[in-house]
């Protein structure tokens, strides 16, 4: 397994290149299950997530073809999915379990075929995060669904219905695996208590480009009229907002300077506001947004995550990180996962004074962290403690590699362009 060790020392200085959104780009391919005409998607990041999505949608049937992207989009990649027939409806354990965004597959084969046969993630890192909204939005729609040996099985033989559902609490996946389940189900689906976040903004005007009539995007309430077919499209990813914030970070901890590429400051204002009452200038520019933290202090400040547009708990370990070295303390709350906090051990071990008190933790800024061999069990908590590596004393091994590399498009080289002493050491 790969490792990649990193020499804390050096102030981040010059550009990287923000990659396209991993979080939308997955349920922007999962929308090819609702047609038979080509989708063609560029500024896909090259990572490992994104080859199990393919992996998943060629064994439903799905014909992928990716080529570099051109035009302006020569980071990303651009993929071609067409799925004229669908020949498997199941999602199988073996992938799902890797990738528990498979499940986004259930609403758009149920609306397609009136069946769909996908294995439950199962247990997950981050706690135990349950599907049941995406089960009982869909029953709502007139789907019945059964547990069977592990597997979710869905039932639609007349086809799925609009409807009114309110979620009973705000979810990113459900929302997004009803909506795709509406824009085919008969008449008019309202998604209350929808999730807001950019990435379900992005798939929502996919959709319509494919022909799909939603009205609401961006808002809380989605409104979707369902249609009898859809036509080909072409769309391009967001930029990654989590890689964004996570890259501010780690050039505010290191008390540099970096014009972060591509990245839009307004898609995570209000990580971006923390950092700013942290002591550290994150300002749009024209060609995305500029953080720097020049001789500056670096204060203490709280937060807890929140469904957008709060702070995001996908950017909460990355902070926590940068928190370590603040003057003063900070407390962190997590209202999003359970079970989130498994950075604070690996941190604490570098140096860092952190206690937890149930959902939240306070750190307590500390003079100097050092480093240490660390392994992380996700990805987000694997990406802080590289950013923990960058101002630490020393060398930091950081261990299972392959959590990074299912959400950052080469973590090294882009730290390493920048100055940092980093590189990854292959294979054993
Ligand atoms: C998505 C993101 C993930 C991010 C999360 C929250 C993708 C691929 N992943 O995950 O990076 O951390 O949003 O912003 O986009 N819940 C239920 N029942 C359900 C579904 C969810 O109780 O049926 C709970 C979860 O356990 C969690 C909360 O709702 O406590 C939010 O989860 P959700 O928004 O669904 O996260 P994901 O879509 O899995």
């Amino acid at each position: 397994m790969d490792r990649i060790r990193v020499r804390g020392g050096a102030a981040l200085k010059g550009e990287i290149a923000i990659s396209g959104s991993k979080n939308a780009s997955l349920p922007l391919m999962v929308a090819t299950l609702l047609t038979d005409q080509s989708l063609v998607l560029h500024n896909v990041p090259r990572l490992a997530d994104i080859d199990t999505m393919i992996a998943l949608l060629e064994q439903h049937g799905t014909h992928v073809s990716a080529s570099p992207g051109e035009n302006g989009h020569r980071r990303g990649t651009t993929l071609t999915l067409t799925t004229r027939d669908i020949d498997s409806t199941t999602a199988p354990y073996d992938i799902v379990r890797k990738m528990r965004a498979s499940v986004l597959v259930l609403g758009p084969l149920v609306a397609r075929c009136g069946e769909a046969r996908v294995s439950l993630p199962g247990g997950c890192a981050i706690g135990t995060r349950p599907v049941d909204l995406h089960i009982a939005g869909l029953q709502a729609m007139g789907a019945t669904i059964e547990l069977d040996g592990g597997y979710m099985i869905a039932r639609a033989k007349d086809g799925l219905r609009g409807v009114r559902y309110v979620f009973p609490k705000v979810s990113v996946g459900a929302t997004e695996n009803l909506l795709m389940a509406a824009v085919l189900a008969k008449g008019e689906t309202i998604l209350d208590n929808a999730a807001r976040e950019p990435e379900i903004g992005d798939l929502a005007n996919c959709l319509v480009a494919m022909g799909a009539r939603i009205s609401g995007i961006g808002s809380e309430t989605l409104r979707i009229e369902g249609v009898d077919a859809l036509r080909p499209a072409e769309h391009v990813v967001i930029p990654d907002r989590i890689e964004t914030g996570t890259y501010a970070m780690a050039v505010a901890m290191t008390g540099g300077d970096v014009e972060l590429v591509h990245g839009r400051v307004e898609l995570l204002e209000a990580a971006a506001d923390t950092l700013r009452q942290c002591g550290v200038e994150c300002v749009a520019t024209a060609r995305g947004m500029r953080v720097s933290r020049r001789d500056g202090v670096l204060r203490g400040v709280d937060a807890m995550t929140e469904p957008f547009p709060g702070f995001p708990t996908d950017l909460q370990a990355q902070f926590m990180s940068l928190m370590t070295r603040a003057e003063g303390a900070a407390m962190i709350t997590e209202t999003i996962f359970e079970n989130r906090f498994m950075h604070v051990p690996e941190l604490s071990r570098m140096g860092a004074n952190i206690t937890i008190h149930g959902t939240s933790a306070l750190v307590r800024g500390v003079p100097k962290l050092r480093g240490a061999e660390v392994m992380a069990t996700d990805l987000r908590a694997s990406v802080s403690l590289a950013i923990a590596a960058l101002a630490a004393e020393g060398d930091t091994t950081l261990h299972r590699v392959y959590h990074l590399d299912r959400g950052y498009e080469r973590l090294e080289e882009k730290l390493a362009a920048c100055g940092a002493d980093v590189e990854r050491l292959m294979g054993r």
